[in-house]
């Protein structure tokens, strides 16, 4: 085991560190930076069903549900269609109305997840056409969709997901690229300019990987807080839920995730100074906004950890820590803004003398209902 982890003290920080080559082989092959292409032969062989969709459903669970949240905004954005991103457990059981004309986009890591198998039945029983996106390779979700597209992720041993997210959220990207490009929907310099800045993304990567001492440095200041919470809007809405995730997953600390708009309508009754409140806070998007959520936490004595884009100097003045991260497209930034908040979580999980990689009453692999 020892060998398998590569020098790491968990398989988790080992699969933290693989993200930018996971990433790159995510996109390895798929994109032609010189030509403006991208070559996904499970899209290509469907693209006019594809693009033809009246909506778009995606069901997944867990972490793979949170990629699939990042996918709505990457969708709505660059193709137009309408997005649902659904709960598997939810959507199987609710009667949901599915026609012909949808897609159904089912995302799992391990392609085993038994709510995420079901949804796809019942779909594919209502006529639509059902797209996987999975990680391991000949997996139950992998054979019984129309199509798909694998992760390039390698094997995720840690229970917490981390390499399998942000391939996901590569892969996803992708696809939405190649529809907008065949709907004539992005010029030829924006999808150059989108793939360029894909393929410095592992690079940028990398680079979030830098703030590792940093980041432990916070851990150790805020490692017995009972509470955690987490804020972020836009495409940092469902990094925001999946940083909570993954400290509740690990370090067994209550933790929330909340668009930061909407703490106004419940989770401000809780800040007080005990309370840290993480910000992804980068500049694009909606960052004002972010700001002024940042006053109203500050007002409350909340102690504030902040995501920040590199130089920022506004959220500096009002936050007691700061992260910085490269700057990147707003529809990438998840792929960013995301790997500080695992290694939090994972310093954290340490500090706590937590099983990091086998978390009390959590399984890699969730195969019964
Ligand atoms: C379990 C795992 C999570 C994972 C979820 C969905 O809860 O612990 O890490 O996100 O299942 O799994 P899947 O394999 O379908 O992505």
């Amino acid at each position: 085991e020892q060998i398998e982890k590569n020098g790491y003290d968990h398989f988790m920080l080992k699969e933290i560190h693989e993200q930018p080559d996971a990433i790159k082989d995510t996109y390895r092959g798929r994109l032609l930076l010189n030509d403006g292409i991208i070559k996904m032969a499970g899209i290509e062989d469907n693209i006019e069903r594809l693009t033809s969709a009246q909506r778009i459903i995606i069901v997944a669970c867990g972490t793979s549900w949170h990629a699939g949240l990042v996918a709505e905004y990457i969708f709505e954005d660059l193709i137009r269609i309408p997005v649902e991103v659904e709960y598997a457990s939810e959507f199987r059981y609710r009667n949901p109305v599915i026609t012909p004309n949808d897609v159904v986009i089912a995302i799992s890591q391990s392609g085993e997840t038994a709510d995420t198998l079901a949804a796809i039945k019942l779909a594919k029983e209502k006529g639509a056409f059902v797209f996987g996106v999975c990680n391991v390779v000949g997996s139950s979700i992998a054979r019984e969709t129309h199509a798909g597209a694998y992760t390039h992720a390698g094997p995720e041993i840690g229970v917490a997901s981390t390499k399998a997210f942000t391939t996901q959220i590569t892969v996803l990207s992708l696809i939405a690229l190649k529809l907008a490009q065949f709907k004539g929907m992005l010029s030829a310099s924006q999808l150059r300019e989108y793939i360029a800045e894909m393929e410095a993304i592992p690079a940028k990567v990398e680079e979030c990987l830098k703030v590792d001492a940093h980041v432990k440095y916070i851990s150790s200041m805020y490692k017995d807080s009972p509470n955690f919470l987490y804020l972020g809007r836009g495409y940092n809405f469902p990094v925001a839920l999946e940083g909570a995730l993954k400290l509740k997953e690990i370090s067994y600390i209550h933790a929330e995730g909340y668009p930061a708009a909407e703490m106004k309508h419940g989770p401000i009754a809780l800040i007080d100074e005990h309370m840290p409140v993480v910000v992804i806070a980068t500049k694009r998007g909606h960052y004002e906004k972010v700001l002024s959520n940042i006053q109203e936490i500050k007002s409350r004595k909340a102690k504030i950890i902040a995501v920040v884009t590199k130089g920022d100097t506004e959220v500096r003045e009002m936050a007691d820590h700061v992260i910085e991260v490269p700057e990147t497209l707003e529809g990438l930034t998840p792929l960013i803004t995301t790997i500080p908040l695992q290694l939090l979580s994972y310093h954290i999980a340490v500090m706590r003398e937590c099983n990091v990689d086998q978390p009390r009453n959590l399984a890699k692999s969730v195969t019964v209902e």
